[in-house]
Parts: C-alpha cells; structure tokens; sequence
C-alpha cells in the first residue's frame, strides 16, 4: 500500500480541515494517508520513507506561514526527487501559499506534481469539500 504524508499549517484550523479531507481522498483511492502538524515534522526522519508528499499552508500577508517555510527547509534535505506531490492552503482573497508551495516541490525538489496546487476559501463551502476530497484522490491515482 502506498503511503502518503499530508503536512498543513493553519492558524484558524480550515487548512487543517482541507488536510483531513484530501487524506480521505487518499484513503478512496486505496492509499495509506497520514496527517501531521508543521509543527509535529522536526527532523529528516519525520520525512522520510513516504511514497507522496503533500504540503499545505494558509496564506497571511502574501506569503505561507513561517512554519512551512522552515519545514520545506528541511525537506530540502531529503531527497524527494520524483516522489509524488501536491500543494494545497486556504486563503482569503489572494492565496500565494499554495503556488509557492508547489513550485519549490517542482522546481526544487523535482517531484513528480499533480496537475496544479488546491486553493480554497473553505472546505465547507462551494463544493470545497468535494473538491479536497478529489485533489487527494488525484495524488492517489499518480502513485
Ligand atoms: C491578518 C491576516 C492576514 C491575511 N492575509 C491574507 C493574504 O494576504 N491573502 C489571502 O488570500 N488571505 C489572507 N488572509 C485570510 C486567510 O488566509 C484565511 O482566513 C484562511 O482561511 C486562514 O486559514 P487557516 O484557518 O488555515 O489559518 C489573512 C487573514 C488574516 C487574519
């Protein structure tokens, strides 16, 4: 069974909440799915040995959170190159973090990308929670 890991950084919880839903996708397409905390990821080890990866911040000031830009520090140190990726956030009205995201697992990590980052304003509005759910589901049919 293919493992995944979903690392988000949240301030209000609704990132969290998009995480917990693209792990269910995840889990619909038959792969293992785990959902950490920025926060929890402290060292190489908490990186390593998955077969995709996706990351996802909230954006504040135009930017992603301080977290997940330390953490995508450390995943600098582990070689992802052509291990599965997304990037997902909430946002208000701007939303940068999650195309940044993306483009540092692409550009810079050289992983293998699912087709563009997930932006949303909530899970609960909108179809958003069908559209975290099949964003996770997109990840799985890429392992
Ligand atoms: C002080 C502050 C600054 C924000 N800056 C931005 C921003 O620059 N762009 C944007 O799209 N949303 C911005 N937002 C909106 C948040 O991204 C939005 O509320 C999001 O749902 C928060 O996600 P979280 O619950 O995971 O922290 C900002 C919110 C606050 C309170």
């Amino acid at each position: 069974m293919s493992k995944v890991l979903v690392v988000y950084n949240t301030r209000r919880g609704e990132t969290k909440a998009i995480a917990d839903l693209i792990a269910e996708g995840l889990r619909f397409e038959g792969a293992e799915a785990k959902v950490v905390n920025v926060t929890d990821v402290k060292k190489e080890a908490d990186l390593e040995g998955y077969d995709g990866y996706v990351f996802g911040s909230a954006t504040y000031h135009g930017e992603m959170m301080q977290g997940m830009k330390t953490m995508l520090f450390l995943a600098e140190k582990v070689d992802l190159e052509g291990k599965v990726g997304g990037a997902f956030g909430a946002f208000g009205w701007s939303g940068e973090a999650p195309d940044r995201i993306y483009e540092t697992m692409k550009n810079i990590f050289k992983m293998d990308m699912v087709g563009d980052p997930l932006r949303l304003k909530s899970s609960s509005l909108g179809g958003g929670t069908q559209m975290a759910q099949d964003y996770g589901r997109n990840v799985g049919k890429k392992l």
